[in-house]
């Protein structure tokens, strides 16, 4: 063989693709540089047979067995965006292929031996995977990291405080449906009667939401844990000081549902080892990659879902210096849960791997 010829493209297999993440991520393969081969869509046996466009390419889809992976091997990479029982169980099964695991679910994300990434932050971590694994964050720690990771490699986090506001696609398609299903409901409701006429609109069915979530706000997600705390609230402490390799950062995280379809938002306290103004912190953050500074009240300007939804960065604004220490700052953000949250950050990390083969 020719010293000179290139290695064939990596083949992608996206288990998955049938989902509210797979069906964003298969719209970011169509508009990101296309560095793979063969792409090859996997989802449960219920949509086996379907047929998604990809790359404007028609596509059908295979259901999730041993010959879904059959071919794959080393150097191609294998992405799960699969509730976290099912990565759990296939992931190795593509491993001992030779493939890559790229995984968005929980299922690894506090595995010592599975680095834990976000390109913008620690992408250099992706290289170190002695299972052959690679997992991507919970989607309100992947909103906010690049934000408050470019603001630590500048003044050295101390603290954090987040509160999350949390969009309904964080439940995927079953999530999304209930808030929409929900809404319906409530509609025709006199005004003058609600809120209290959203539980009898709504009924029992809450759908993946532990109360009603049309009208509402609910402050749980995720199932009960030690003293209170959420899964979700101790999954983004335990991800936030993995992703920036602060052990014992004091964190503590507050994770609120409200009733958006997709984007979520936060709002961040963060306090810092040296004194940090707001005007030199504005620089940190336009400059830092992921990032998009919109922060002018006065004119109106600040981030909402409804603007982050579908697009890539995490967008900050209502930076504030704190009022009672000048090692804090106070500040929101939001960011599209399935593109940067997930499907987007899956992507990112499956090019870093591809690229180490090129
Ligand atoms: N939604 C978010 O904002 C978000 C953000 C970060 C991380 N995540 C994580 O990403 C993963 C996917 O989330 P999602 O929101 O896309 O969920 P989803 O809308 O419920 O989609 C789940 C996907 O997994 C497939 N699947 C389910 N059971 C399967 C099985 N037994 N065998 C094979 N495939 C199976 C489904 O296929 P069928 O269509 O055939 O059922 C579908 O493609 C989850 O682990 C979630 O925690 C989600």
């Amino acid at each position: 063989m020719s010293p000179h010829r290139s290695a064939p493209a990596p083949a992608l297999a996206v288990v998955g693709a049938t989902g509210a993440v797979g069906t964003i991520l298969l719209q970011i393969l169509s508009q990101r540089a296309d560095v793979w081969g063969d792409i090859r869509l996997i989802a449960s046996s219920r949509s086996a047979g379907r047929v998604l466009a990809v790359r404007g390419e028609e596509t059908e889809v295979l259901a999730l067995t041993e010959d879904a992976f059959e071919g794959l091997g080393a150097g191609d990479v294998v992405l799960f965006l699969t509730p976290a029982e099912v990565s759990a169980h296939w992931a190795p099964v593509a491993t001992a292929r030779g493939a890559v695991v790229v995984d968005q679910s929980a299922a690894f994300r506090e595995d010592p031996e599975v680095p834990l990434v976000v390109p913008e932050v620690n992408g250099h971590a992706v290289r170190s995977r002695p299972r052959g694994i690679v997992a991507g964050p919970d989607c309100v720690t992947a909103a906010m990291i690049a934000a408050v990771g470019a603001l630590h490699a500048e003044y050295g986090l101390a603290e954090l405080a987040v509160s999350s506001y949390q969009a309904a696609s964080r439940s995927g398609r079953a999530g999304a449906e209930a808030l929409r299903r929900q809404l319906t409901q409530v509609a025709g409701s006199p005004l003058g009667e609600l809120p209290g006429d959203v539980r009898r609109a709504v009924g029992e069915d809450t759908g993946p939401f532990a109360a009603p979530l049309a009208l509402n706000v609910v402050p749980w997600s995720g199932e009960l844990r030690a003293d209170g705390w959420s899964s979700h609230e101790l999954a983004v402490r335990a991800e936030t000081r993995r992703i920036l390799g602060l052990d014992s950062l004091p964190v503590a995280v507050t994770c609120v549902q409200v009733p958006v379809v997709t984007g979520h938002s936060l709002t961040v306290r963060a306090r810092f080892e040296r004194e940090v103004a707001a005007a030199p912190a504005r620089e940190v953050l336009e400059a830092a990659p992921g990032v998009v500074l919109v922060d002018d009240p006065a004119a109106g300007e600040f981030p909402t879902p409804a603007d982050a939804a579908g697009t890539d960065p995490a967008w900050v604004g209502r930076l504030r210096s704190s009022l009672d220490d000048p090692r804090a700052l106070e500040f929101f953000v939001c960011a599209d849960n399935l593109r940067k949250g997930a499907a987007l950050n899956a992507a990112q990390i499956s090019e870093l791997i591809a690229g180490e083969f090129a």
